[in-house]
């Protein structure tokens, strides 16, 4: 199925370079040959280095793009920076934060602390890093966008995933926040709160404790939903969990927050 959007509108808005981290497998992966169909050129970040150059070399042949691959561990601290010099010199319009699932499995005390800093530091330091270095081209230029994975689990606490879902709750407010805060210099935002998808990180996650969730997105389509809603942000919510019944009404009831937001904090801040 095709995207539900004008390529060429897309490529003009967003193009001609996309950044996508974590582009090697699941949602990814969709993102980049979604993107790539639409002919825009694409960064692709993960840490293992084969499967992104075996999808560069895929999608540079089916759809005559440019790619630049980049193998590096966004957990590290400076990894925004090696990012940034990875797309050095393009004229980026469009940063997916894609990587960005809790690999560990475990309760707050039962994984060493280390393994939440690193969390912390890609979800939110690496996350952080790339808005403000891309936005800050983008706003120069007039036009872009920025799509910040989140997912269902930051629209609360939740036992099992108490790190994640706290990194996947900022990554949602800064998406909404940066929304309003860009929008005004033509740069679309959107916070994507996701549902459980049918990815290799989910599975290798389930298939290691012998378990199975029903139910599961089809990661292309909810990268193509993502993709036709990025301008029209700040937030999508999948109807997924226990939220399902009233996702529609969450994501209308942040939007208008976010909105009233907008006009209060003219109370504090002059217009840019
Ligand atoms: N799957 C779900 O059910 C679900 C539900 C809600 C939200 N989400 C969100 O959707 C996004 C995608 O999730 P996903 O399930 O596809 O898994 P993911 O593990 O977030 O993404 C996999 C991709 O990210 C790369 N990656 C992971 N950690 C990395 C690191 N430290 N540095 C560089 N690259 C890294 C992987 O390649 P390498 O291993 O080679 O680095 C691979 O390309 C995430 O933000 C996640 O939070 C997922």
């Amino acid at each position: 199925m095709s995207n539900p959007v004008d390529p060429v509108a897309y490529r003009e808005k967003y193009g001609p370079w996309a950044v996508i981290t974590g582009a090697s497998d699941g949602t990814g992966a969709a993102y980049a040959r979604q993107l790539a169909a639409m002919g825009l050129n694409l960064v692709l970040v993960a840490r293992r280095l084969e499967p992104l150059q075996a999808l560069a070399q895929e999608l540079e042949k089916d759809h005559g793009i440019t790619t630049r691959t980049a193998s590096i561990d966004l957990y590290q601290p400076g990894a925004g920076e090696q990012v940034a010099s990875a797309a050095m010199g393009l004229d980026v319009g469009l940063y997916i934060s894609n990587a960005g699932a809790d690999a560990n499995s475990a309760r707050f005390l039962d994984a060493p602390l280390d393994a939440w800093r690193g969390l912390i530091s890609r979800n939110v330091f690496t996350v952080t890093e790339l808005a403000y270095h891309f936005a800050a081209t983008m706003r120069q230029r007039g036009r872009g966008g920025i799509l910040l994975m989140s997912s269902g689990t930051a629209l609360g606490g939740q036992p099992g995933v108490a790190v994640y879902c706290a990194t996947k709750a900022f990554d949602l407010n800064l998406a909404e926040a940066l929304w309003a805060e860009l929008g005004p210099f033509g740069i679309d935002v959107l916070g994507a709160v996701c549902p459980a998808m049918d990815t290799p990180s989910l599975q290798s996650l389930l298939g290691a404790n012998g378990l199975t969730v029903p139910g599961l997105f089809d990661p292309e389509d909810v990268v193509r939903t993502l993709l036709a809603r990025l301008p029209d942000g700040p937030t999508h919510v999948f109807p997924f969990g226990p939220d399902a019944p009233r996702a529609a009404e969450i994501e209308k009831s942040r939007r208008e927050r976010v909105a009233v937001m907008v006009e209060a904090s003219k109370m504090f801040f002059r217009d840019p």
